[in-house]
């Protein structure tokens, strides 16, 4: 099923390239149908980037280009010089992604010179600079069975010539930035201000955000181990719920401006009763308000389970909450916890109703985002690294590799940092949710 997104802005879906492709692909590929072996992708091959504004319309969809080996590079393998960052906060299967980009850049397209830059764009940032570390089979070979980042993160902003400055010096030739939407942003005005200034450097976004937040993607990558972990958390809540006299299983989850991982956690549950995500806005008061459902949910049931998106209760909690070095606003820091804001609420309410209740309240926290990638997202960073290989070998540069309804495809830099993806609350990821929970508009 696909998540539902706001209809699409008007976008330039043209890729940049860095100028003709002078050298020929390694790969023992072909162009020419029947041969037995799969084919160079051609820069013509395209991607619906959203099908449903078209639908009974004459007007044909926007096409992406769609990402795999061309048969011509711009850069020549022997001779290119390769960087790797890690941005933002953690999240399953970033190791994964630098294995790939290593394995695919070492052992197909021999390339030799390869680094990773320590903590994030810091570790680029000559005025806070890290010597970075060698990157090749050896040491990336075990990486993808651990969590977390061998290059480390960091949040924050840089100044943007300071870090092309350092590229230059370096002679870098390919940047893969691997993160969220302000890594991607980062990345994008690395490639504006390379491109000001003329030189011949790749910029290449691969999305992960356990949030699943990065616009036109169908999925970050972290974002399916960090659901099954916060499954995990639900279902405790659920044995907690059931096995005390009107027991409350209250379950916080990460997703700061999009619900997706408290979505998806209930749909994979399929034992939650209200589900609160930042996209949808809920009243705790009145006769149809959260407080007033949980009683008449106990009355009936016994029992009741919440998961609420720690960004969904902004409004509830107040705006002015602290902010990350990104500028993000800090909803897990003290007095602007969405979770224990709730927990408060619903323990005083049926208290003063003098009716007894057992509230259990969960916050598996940084749990679901620290822990190595699943199956699901180990296939997908794979494909990921190797895709992004392919773009900024053939010289694209720009852009984020992602796939798009089924499909691996480049998306401008800019049209992919335009905003965030968000539930859409009319569409049919939420009204499954709904189905699931069996919750009516509480307001
Ligand atoms: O952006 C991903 C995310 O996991 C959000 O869900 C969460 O709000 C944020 O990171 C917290 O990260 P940190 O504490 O590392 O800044």
């Amino acid at each position: 099923m696909r998540m539902s997104e706001k209809p699409v802005v008007q976008i330039d879906h043209a890729i940049h390239s860095l100028g003709p492709c002078n050298y020929p692909s390694p790969f023992p590929l072909t162009t020419r149908a029947g041969l037995r072996t799969t084919h160079f992708v051609h820069d013509r091959a395209g991607v619906a980037l959203d099908s449903a504004p078209w639908e009974g319309s004459e007007a044909k969809p926007l096409l992406l280009e769609r990402a795999g080996p061309r048969e011509r590079l711009f850069f020549n393998p022997g001779v290119t010089r390769v960087a790797i960052v890690t941005c933002g906060g953690l999240c399953p299967g970033i190791n994964n992604v630098v294995r790939s980009i290593v394995l695919e850049l070492s052992y197909r397209y021999r390339v030799q010179s390869i680094v990773g830059i320590r903590f994030g764009y810091e570790g680029l940032d000559p005025t806070t600079r890290l010597p970075p570390v060698e990157l090749g089979p050896e040491v990336v070979n075990r990486i993808h069975k651990e969590g977390g980042s061998i290059l480390g993160v960091s949040r924050g902003k840089h100044e943007v010539s300071r870090l092309v400055d350092q590229l230059v010096q370096d002679k870098t030739d390919i940047l893969f930035a691997i993160g969220g939407d302000g890594t991607l942003r980062g990345a994008r005005d690395i490639h504006q201000e390379i491109s000001r200034r003329g030189a011949p450097i790749a910029v290449v976004g691969i999305p992960k955000t356990i949030d699943n937040d990065v616009l036109f993607v169908d999925k970050t990558l972290g974002f399916d181990t960090a659901v099954e972990f916060a499954r995990e958390a639900i279902d405790a809540a659920h044995v907690e719920a059931t096995s005390a006299r009107n027991g409350i299983g209250l379950v916080k989850l990460m997703g700061r401006d999009s619900g997706f991982i408290a979505a998806s956690a209930t749909l994979a549950s399929d034992e939650v009763n209200f589900c609160l995500v930042p996209e949808v806005p809920f009243r705790l008061d009145g006769d149809f308000g959260l407080l007033a459902s949980i009683e008449r949910r106990l009355a009936q049931r016994g029992h009741a389970v919440i998961v609420v998106a720690e960004g969904c209760g902004a409004a509830l909690v107040g705006q002015d909450s602290e902010r990350d070095p990104s500028g993000n606003p800090r909803y897990s820091s003290l007095g602007s916890d969405i979770g224990v804001h709730l927990r408060g609420a619903i323990q005083e309410y049926f208290n003063s109703k003098k009716v007894q209740t057992t509230l259990k309240y969960i916050d598996p926290s940084y749990m679901i985002r620290s822990v190595r990638a699943n199956a699901t997202d180990s296939i997908l960073c794979d494909e990921l690294g190797r895709n992004a290989v392919h773009a900024a070998m053939a010289g694209k540069t720009g852009v984020l590799v992602a796939r798009i309804h089924g499909t691996f495809a480049h998306v401008p830099l800019e049209a992919a940092t335009l905003g965030r993806k968000r539930i859409d609350p009319d569409g049919e990821y939420w009204r499954s949710v709904l189905e699931s929970t069996g919750q009516t508009p509480l307001i």
